[in-house]
C-alpha cells in the first residue's frame, strides 16, 4: 500500500473526482443477503474514499448516491436508502467537522423526504466554512433534469428582461446548474464493471477522464482509489491540443 502511495504524484492529483458508487445490490446478493444490506455496507467505502481523497489533496469529491431514475426502485428499497441517508448525515456531522469537510448536495433536493431535506440543510449550513475538501452528494440527481431546470431558470430571466439572450454562454449555463459552485470533473470512477454514465454530470464531465473497475462499491478501499489515481496520472489530457503542445506547456 505504501508502495502505491509513493507512485502517486501529489502535485498532480485530480482536483475534482466524481464517483458512481455502483454494485451494492450485487455485493449483497453474492452474500445471500437483501439489497439493502449492500447499501448499509457502502458506508465504509464512502468514508474511506473521502478520507483518502482528502489526505491526497483532492479538493472536490462528488458521489452519486441516488439518481432521479432510482425513484423507480421498489418502495422498500427507496425508503431504506432515504433513512440510511438521514441517519448517516446525523451520525457523521461531528466527523465532518473534525475532518474539516464541507458538505454539499446536488439534485432535485425538494423531492427528497422532508426529514432528509432538513438534516441535509443543517449539515450543509454547519459545515459551510470547512475547507479541506468539498464532499458533494448527488441526491435525486439526474443530469437531464438538471439541464431542464437550468433552461427554465435562464428562460425566466430572459422573459423578465433580466438577461440578454446574446449574453447566454457556457459560463451562464454553468451558473444555473446544481454544480454552479463546483469546478469541472477531472476524473470519473465507476465501480461494479458497468461502463456507462447513467445520467450523471453530463455537462460537467465533458473532458473528464473515465475509469471503470470491476470492484463492487462496498469493497472499494483506499488501495482501489490509489490504483485509479495512478491510472489517471499516466494519461495525457490534451483538451484538443497535440501531444507536442502539451509537452511545451509543462
Ligand atoms: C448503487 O448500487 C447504489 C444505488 C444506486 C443507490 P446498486 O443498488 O445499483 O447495486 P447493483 O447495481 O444493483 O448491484
Ligand atoms: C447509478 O447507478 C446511480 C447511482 C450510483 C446512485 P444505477 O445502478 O442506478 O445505474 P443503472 O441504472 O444500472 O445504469
Ligand atoms: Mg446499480
Amino acid at each position: 500500500m505504501k508502495e502505491k502511495l509513493q507512485r502517486i504524484n501529489l502535485h498532480k492529483v485530480p482536483n475534482h473526482i466524481a464517483i458512481i458508487m455502483d454494485g451494492n445490490g450485487r455485493w449483497a446478493k453474492g452474500k445471500g443477503m437483501q439489497r439493502v444490506f449492500g447499501h448499509k455496507n457502502a458506508l465504509t467505502a464512502i468514508r474511506e474514499s473521502a478520507d483518502t481523497a482528502s489526505e491526497l489533496g483532492v479538493k472536490y469529491l462528488t458521489l452519486y448516491a441516488f439518481s432521479t431514475e432510482n425513484w423507480n426502485r421498489p418502495k422498500l428499497e427507496v425508503d431504506a436508502l432515504m433513512s440510511l441517508l438521514v441517519n448517516t448525515l446525523k451520525k457523521e456531522l461531528p466527523e465532518f467537522q473534525r475532518k474539516n469537510v464541507k458538505i454539499n448536495a446536488i439534485g432535485n433536493l425538494t423531492s427528497l423526504p422532508k426529514n432528509a431535506q432538513k438534516v441535509l440543510t443543517k449539515v450543509i449550513n454547519e459545515t459551510q466554512d470547512n475547507t479541506k475538501i468539498t464532499l458533494t452528494f448527488a441526491l435525486s440527481y439526474g443530469s437531464r433534469e438538471e439541464i431542464v431546470n437550468a433552461i427554465k431558470n435562464i428562460s425566466k430571466k430572459v422573459v423578465n428582461n433580466n438577461l440578454d439572450i446574446e449574453k447566454i454562454d457556457e459560463k451562464i449555463i454553468n451558473n444555473h446548474l446544481y454544480t454552479f459552485n463546483l469546478p469541472d470533473v477531472d476524473f470519473m470512477i465507476r465501480t461494479s464493471g458497468e461502463q456507462r454514465i447513467s445520467n450523471f454530470l453530463l455537462w460537467q464531465m465533458a473532458y473528464a477522464e473515465l475509469y471503470f473497475t470491476d470492484v463492487l462499491w462496498p469493497d472499494f478501499r483506499k488501495e482501489h482509489l490509489f490504483d485509479a489515481i495512478i491510472d489517471y496520472q499516466n494519461r495525457e489530457r490534451r483538451f484538443g491540443k497535440t501531444s507536442e503542445q502539451i509537452e511545451t506547456d509543462e
